[in-house]
């Protein structure tokens, strides 16, 4: 299928002064994990046949979003980057889990527990979202996180966590879990820190309708206490998982 000039024309942003490659019109081809498979077109051989010594690829900050601090921290990826959706989400699922009383690591859990759906990446997001934070979080905090991936689709009536209503409608009611998610909940149930995991399945929300503002610099202190904020900025602290943070500073580098 071949791209319309006007089609083509969404991938490109026109450089702009103060940012990188001024002067020349910049071009962003999509990451393949969020298009393959679906009827969005591939960019990137027209993109290549508009390349020019005024048309290159984007590396660096794109102006068309806001623009983030040379060290950031963890609340500036959820002020400019995360969706709105996740954004709220997160912010939500953790004040439910502070107004119920539950201890800091668990509010910290819920709030970071879709974070990799918040500008990465929707697969497994568990456990991108797990390996994202360990260099940042307690070993449980990124354990809980991870295991929420597999917790949410199984009942607890112990804690009254029953399979989510809105699962029928998201996946059909005769979804079935794979065998790998299976195996991590059977495994999880039986692990000391089960609680922590299926606690994030409980303040989870289920549907986006209900939503009070909620000002994320309520948690700073939480924040403050339970995540290692790198001195050089989360993306710049050479740790095992910068890269991700990188990728969610700079979503449309070319490479
Ligand atoms: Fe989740
Ligand atoms: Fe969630």
């Amino acid at each position: 299928m071949t791209i319309t000039s006007d089609a083509l024309d969404a991938f490109i942003v026109e450089g702009e002064p103060g940012f990188p490659q001024a002067g020349r019109r910049r071009m962003i081809s999509p990451a393949p994990v969020g298009r393959i498979g679906t009827g969005l077109i591939d960019p990137e051989d027209a993109l290549l046949g508009r390349m020019s010594a005024d048309a290159v690829f984007m590396m660096g900050d794109n102006p068309e979003l806001p623009r983030m601090p040379d060290r950031p921290r963890l609340l500036d990826f959820f002020a400019c980057r995360f969706g709105d959706l996740t954004f709220r989400h997160l912010l939500t699922s953790a004040k439910k889990a502070l107004d119920d009383g539950q201890e800091e690591k668990i509010v910290m859990a819920c709030m970071l527990h879709d974070i990799s759906n918040g500008c990465l990446i929707r697969a497994d997001h568990g456990y991108w979202g797990a390996q994202m934070i360990a260099p940042y979080v307690s070993e449980e905090v990124a354990w809980a996180v991870e295991k929420h991936q597999a917790l949410r689709y199984f009942a607890d009536e112990s804690v009254g966590y029953a399979y989510p209503e809105s699962y029928h409608r998201f996946f059909g009611p005769d979804y079935v879990p794979p065998e790998y998610i299976q195996k991590e909940h059977r495994e999880a149930k039986a692990h000391r820190w089960y609680m922590s995991g299926r606690l994030i399945t409980l303040y989870d929300l289920y549907f986006f309708d209900k939503w009070d503002p909620i000002d994320p610099e309520m948690f700073t202190d939480i924040i403050g206490r339970n995540f290692k904020q790198p001195e050089e900025g989360l993306g710049f602290d050479g740790s095992p998982t910068a890269h991700m943070w990188r990728t969610m500073i700079w979503p449309n580098n070319f490479l």
